[in-house]
C-alpha cells in the first residue's frame, strides 16, 4: 500500500507486515492526513464505499465519504482536535453516517486513531458497514411488535367470547383494565409491564367461564356453595391462560388477583412478596370497580365508601403504595371508564 509505506520508509519489514494486515482486513481502513486528505484506502474500504483507491486518494474525507449535511461537523471536529488535542470522536468506537460512491448514506461503526507526530498528524479510521445489521434489528423489532399486537387482538377476541356469555363480567374487566392501567402508569411502571397490567386486567376473570351463569346472575345473598364456585375462577383462569406463552404474566394475574398481602386471600393464601406487583394492582382496581358497580346480589357502594374500605385494608389486604396511588387518582378527578375494545392501542406501548 504505497501511501502507508510513505509514512515510514526506513522500516520496510514491519511495514510489509502492516501492509498485509491492512490489505487483508475485513474492516475498511482509511488513513487521512492533518488536512483531512485520504492517504490510504484498503480493499475492504473500496468494497464498503464503492470507490477504487485511486478515485479517493488525495481527495478529502469530507468531500468523498461524508454526506453533505455532516461535512461541517467533521471539519470542525478535525480542526478542534488539531488545535486543542481534545478528542470528540477520536479514540472511541462511534456510530456514524457515511456516504457511498453512489451518494447513498449508510450507517457505519467507526474508530479513529491518531498516529504519527503532532507536526504531521495522520489518522487511521477502522470502519464497518452496519446498515444491514441495523436493518435486520429494525425488522426483528417490527416482527416482535406484530406478534405482540396479534396476541393483544387474540386477548380482545377472548374478551368478546366472555361478553357473549356474561356481558357484566366483560364490562367489569374493561373498567378494571382502565383503572389498573391508569394506576400502573401513575406508579411509573415500565411500558412493557403496563401492557401486562392492561391485558391481564382485561381477562383477569376469564375463569368465570367455568361458573354457572345462574350463579353469576343470581340476585340476593350468595350461598356458601356459590362463593366456592366463584372462588375457583382464579385457578380456572390460570389453567386457561398458562399454556399460552404470553410475554406478560397474564396467567399469574388471573390466579393471584384475589390474594391479600397478609395471606388472607385466595386461592393460595400468598403473602406480600409472593404476589406479583401486576396482580396487586389489578386486585385493588378490581375491588374498587366491583364495590362501586351494582351487583345482582347488592346495590352499588358510593366511591367514598369504596375508597374508605381499601384505605382500611391498606397494609393488610392491599399494598399501601398502590392504595395511596389509587386514592390520589380519584382525588385528582379520575373517573373509571370502559375501555373501548376496538381501540387496541388504547394504551399500548406498541402503538
Ligand atoms: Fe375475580
Amino acid at each position: 500500500m504505497k501511501s502507508l509505506r510513505r509514512l515510514n520508509p526506513k522500516r520496510n519489514l514491519p511495514l510489509k507486515c502492516l501492509d498485509a494486515f491492512v490489505e487483508s482486513s475485513l474492516d475498511g481502513i482509511v488513513a487521512m492526513d492533518g488536512k483531512g486528505r485520504i492517504i490510504a484506502f484498503n480493499p475492504a474500504a473500496e468494497k464498503i464505499f464503492g470507490y477504487r483507491r485511486e478515485q479517493v486518494v488525495g481527495h478529502t474525507v469530507s468531500e468523498k465519504l461524508i454526506p453533505g449535511s455532516l461535512r461541517k461537523d467533521h471539519e470542525t471536529s478535525l480542526a478542534h482536535f488539531l488545535a486543542t488535542g481534545k478528542k470528540k470522536i477520536i479514540g472511541r468506537r462511534v456510530t456514524v453516517t457515511a456516504k457511498r460512491a453512489d451518494q447513498s448514506p449508510f450507517t457505519a461503526e467507526l474508530e479513529v486513531i491518531p498516529v504519527a507526530s503532532k507536526a504531521s498528524p495522520v489518522f487511521i479510521a477502522y470502519l464497518r458497514d452496519i446498515s444491514e445489521k441495523e436493518h435486520a434489528g429494525k425488522e426483528n423489532l417490527q416482527y416482535t411488535i406484530k406478534i405482540k399486537k396479534t396476541l393483544m387482538q387474540t386477548i380482545l377476541a377472548v374478551l368478546r367470547i366472555v361478553e357473549i356469555r356474561d356481558p357484566y363480567t366483560a364490562s367489569h374487566q374493561r373498567r378494571v383494565a382502565h383503572l389498573a392501567t391508569t394506576m400502573a402508569k401513575a406508579l411509573e411502571l415500565p411500558e412493557e409491564r403496563i401492557d401486562g397490567v392492561f391485558l391481564g386486567a382485561l381477562i383477569h376473570d376469564i375463569g368465570k367461564i367455568a361458573v354457572p351463569t345462574e350463579i353469576l346472575a343470581r340476585p340476593g345473598i350468595l350461598l356458601d356453595e356459590d362463593i366456592n364456585y366463584l372462588q375457583i375462577h382464579c385457578r380456572k383462569g390460570y389453567e386457561i391462560l398458562e399454556p399460552v406463552n404470553f410475554p406478560w404474566p397474564l396467567a399469574e394475574i388471573a390466579l393471584q388477583h384475589h390474594e391479600h398481602i397478609d395471606g388472607s386471600g385466595y386461592p393460595q393464601g400468598l403473602r406480600n412478596g409472593k404476589i406479583l406487583l401486576e396482580s396487586r394492582i389489578v386486585g385493588v382496581a378490581d375491588v374498587v370497580e366491583s364495590l362501586t358497580a351494582h351487583r345482582p346480589y347488592r346495590p352499588a357502594y358510593a366511591l367514598e365508601e369504596a375508597l374508605e374500605l381499601i384505605s382500611n385494608k391498606a397494609g393488610k389486604w392491599f399494598d399501601r403504595q398502590i392504595v395511596a396511588t389509587c386514592k390520589a387518582l380519584f382525588e385528582n378527578g379520575y373517573r373509571i371508564e370502559e375501555i373501548d375494545m376496538d381501540e387496541l392501542t388504547w394504551r399500548s406501548s406498541l402503538s
